[in-house]
C-alpha cells in the first residue's frame, strides 16, 4: 500500500535524528514494537499515531445485511434510493448482504419447496430471479442487475436488465436457475436466512448492520444509507462519505 509506505518512510526520517542521538540502540523496525523501547528511543508520540493509522487501514467492512421481498414498495424504495447508491458510492468500505425471501412462506411438499408470497406469484419469481442472480453472478454485477430489476419489474425485466447490464451470456443461467431446482433450493437457504435472524424481523424491509438490528438503525437505513455506513466505519473514510448528495428530497 502506497500509503502505508509513506507513513513508515516519513517516520523512519522523523525518527532517524532522535534516536541516532539517544543511541537508543535498536534496529528502527523494533522502535514502535514495545512501549519500553519507544520510550527509550524518545518516539512514543510517533509510535502512537503510527498504531493509530494502522488501525484505521485495516478497518472491517461494514456489513449491511438487506431483508426484502421483490414487491414491497417500501423495500424497493430502500434499495433503489438508498441502498443502491450508498453501495456505489462506498462500495470499498461496506459488505452488502441481499436477502429476497421477506415475509414468504415454505412448505415443503414431496422434496420440493413451495413458496407463498406476501404480493402474489409474481412476487415469488423476482425473489427467485434476484436469489440466482446472486448465486451466480459476483455481487459487483448482481447488484446493479438487481437494482435494475427492482426499478422496472422484478418478475419480468430479466432479459431487458441483461441486455442493458451486458448480461446477455449469464442470463440463460440466471433464468433457467429461476425455473428449477436449483432456485427451488437457494431461495430455501434465503427463507433459513431470514428465519435465523434474532431478533426475528417484524416487516420488510429489515436492515442488519454489523449484526445489530435496532430502530436507530433501521430509521438511518430508509433515510441516510450512506450517512449510516460511513458513521459506522472505524477506518479512514473515503472520499464517497463526503460528497455531495447526502441530501434527498423527502419520501412520498
Ligand atoms: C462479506 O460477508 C460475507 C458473509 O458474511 C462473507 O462471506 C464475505 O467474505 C464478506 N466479503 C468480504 C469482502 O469481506
Ligand atoms: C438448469 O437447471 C437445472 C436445475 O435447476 C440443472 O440441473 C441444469 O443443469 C440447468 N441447465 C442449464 C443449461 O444451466
Amino acid at each position: 500500500m502506497p500509503g502505508r509506505i509513506c507513513i513508515i518512510t516519513s517516520i523512519a526520517v522523523l525518527l532517524i535524528i532522535p534516536s541516532v542521538v539517544l543511541g537508543c540502540g535498536f534496529h528502527p523496525n523494533l522502535w514502535c514494537s514495545s512501549p519500553e523501547i519507544s520510550e527509550q528511543c524518545g518516539v512514543q508520540k510517533q509510535c502512537l499515531l503510527w498504531q493509530s493509522e494502522q488501525k484505521a487501514a485495516d478497518a472491517p467492512l461494514v456489513r449491511y445485511e438487506l431483508y426484502f421481498e421483490s414487491l414491497c414498495p417500501g423495500c424497493r424504495q430502500l434499495l433503489t434510493t438508498e441502498l443502491y447508491p450508498a453501495w456505489q458510492k462506498v462500495k470499498s468500505i461496506v459488505n452488502v448482504t441481499l436477502v429476497p425471501y421477506g415475509n414468504a412462506i415454505e412448505l415443503e411438499v414431496a422434496g420440493k419447496w413451495q413458496y407463498t408470497c406476501q404480493h402474489g406469484p409474481q412476487e415469488c419469481v423476482g425473489n427467485l430471479v434476484e436469489t440466482c442472480a446472486l448465486s451466480i453472478l459476483p455481487f459487483d454485477k448482481a447488484f446493479p442487475f438487481i437494482y435494475c430489476l427492482e426499478t422496472n419489474n422484478p418478475a419480468t425485466a430479466g432479459s431487458q436488465c441483461a441486455k442493458e447490464l451486458g448480461l446477455l451470456s449469464e442470463y440463460p443461467s440466471i433464468q433457467n436457475c429461476s425455473e428449477g431446482s436449483m432456485g427451488n433450493a437457494l431461495e430455501h437457504s434465503m427463507a433459513l436466512k431470514t428465519e435465523a435472524l434474532n431478533p426475528p424481523h417484524e416487516y420488510v424491509p429489515w436492515v442488519v448492520l454489523n449484526g445489530a438490528h435496532t430502530n436507530a438503525i433501521q430509521n438511518q437505513a430508509e433515510t441516510d444509507s450512506l450517512g449510516l455506513i460511513c458513521q459506522a466505519y472505524t477506518g479512514v473514510k473515503p472520499a464517497g462519505c463526503t460528497q455531495e448528495g447526502r441530501m434527498r428530497s423527502p419520501r412520498d
